[in-house]
């Protein structure tokens, strides 16, 4: 007679035999192993009910604090480091390419057209900055006709769409194409660091642990080319005293840029090459 108990022992397998393994649901793959290290953790930790409950009544305030403006639950698995390694993951490139990082929640799809040399700070508030960059491929030869869409915090780290009452629309967000060399020019503001959203139940649950709850100071860069896979990353300010401390664990030692003071007189200037991979079969551009 087959063992009906349901016991420390074989609980985690219990439950997977429930599985109907020809089902085609959108978490097939995952839950088999999803089950294994639940019940491994449970019997790990050995938490009381009560424990159990918090736990549960903690998920809920996730869900309940989730809507069309805020996403809590991308906040958890942010700040747990699981979207840096899903990412890590998915978007390996041969070395010398610009690794790919999370696009965040900032980001506006319709940003204007700017003209090389533009200033995209619309206030005239913050300490100046000129980007010269540059986009490549792996052979260092220029990819020209390049879309370089470009967006950031001002120097109190606030971007536009989270202040719309007091920085005007597109404030420090444009986009440029690169010139024939590669190259494109633009002017801006140096941004600040910012904290992630701490007054959710995530913020004030992780950073209770002692959780980093800040942002280093960076620039986000949108790259397209056809025939190229298109790159979505951060510029982080080298000079940040967060930077080894990022809540969401996206620094990479090549994406560290260097903040120098101009040489055209007041202000700063950065510099910086972006490197670009062909498109390869198989892989999102
Ligand atoms: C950002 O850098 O804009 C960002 C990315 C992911 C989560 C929160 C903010
Ligand atoms: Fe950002």
């Amino acid at each position: 007679m087959r063992d009906l108990s349901f016991s420390e022992n074989n609980s985690a397998q219990r439950v997977s035999e429930r599985l109907d393994r020809h089902a085609d649901g959108p978490l097939q793959a995952f839950m088999p192993s999803f089950i294994d290290h639940l019940h491994a953790l449970i019997r790990e930790t050995r938490p009381s009910s009560a424990d159990w409950r918090r736990a549960v009544e903690f998920l809920t305030e996730v869900g309940h604090a989730s809507d069309g403006r805020r996403q809590e639950w991308v906040l958890l698995s942010d700040l747990l480091g699981v979207t840096a390694l899903i990412e890590e993951i998915n978007t390996q490139r041969p070395k010398g390419a610009t690794p790919n990082t999370v696009r965040g929640p900032f980001y506006r799809a319709d940003a204007p057209h700017l003209p090389l040399d533009a200033n995209i700070c619309l206030d005239g508030i913050g300490r100046p900055l000129t980007v010269t960059g540059r986009v490549q491929d792996l052979d260092g030869q220029p990819v020209s006709g390049a879309s370089v869409e470009t967006w950031q915090a001002n120097g109190d780290g606030f971007y536009e769409n989270q202040q719309p009452d007091q920085q005007p629309e597109f404030n420090l967000r444009g986009v440029f194409t690169t010139e024939a060399d590669g190259g494109f020019r633009y002017r801006t503001v140096r941004p600040g660091g910012y904290a992630v959203p701490c007054d959710g139940p995530v913020g004030q649950m992780l950073g209770g642990l002692g959780f980093p709850l800040r942002r280093p100071a960076h620039l986000h860069f949108l790259i397209k080319k056809d025939g190229f896979e298109t790159i979505s990353t951060h510029v982080y300010d080298g000079a940040d005293p967060d930077l080894a401390r990022d809540a969401l664990f996206g620094v990479k030692q090549e994406l560290i840029g260097d903040f120098s003071p101009s040489e055209k007189g007041a202000g700063w200037a950065l510099d910086f090459t972006f490197v670009m991979v062909r498109a390869r079969k198989g892989r999102a551009s």
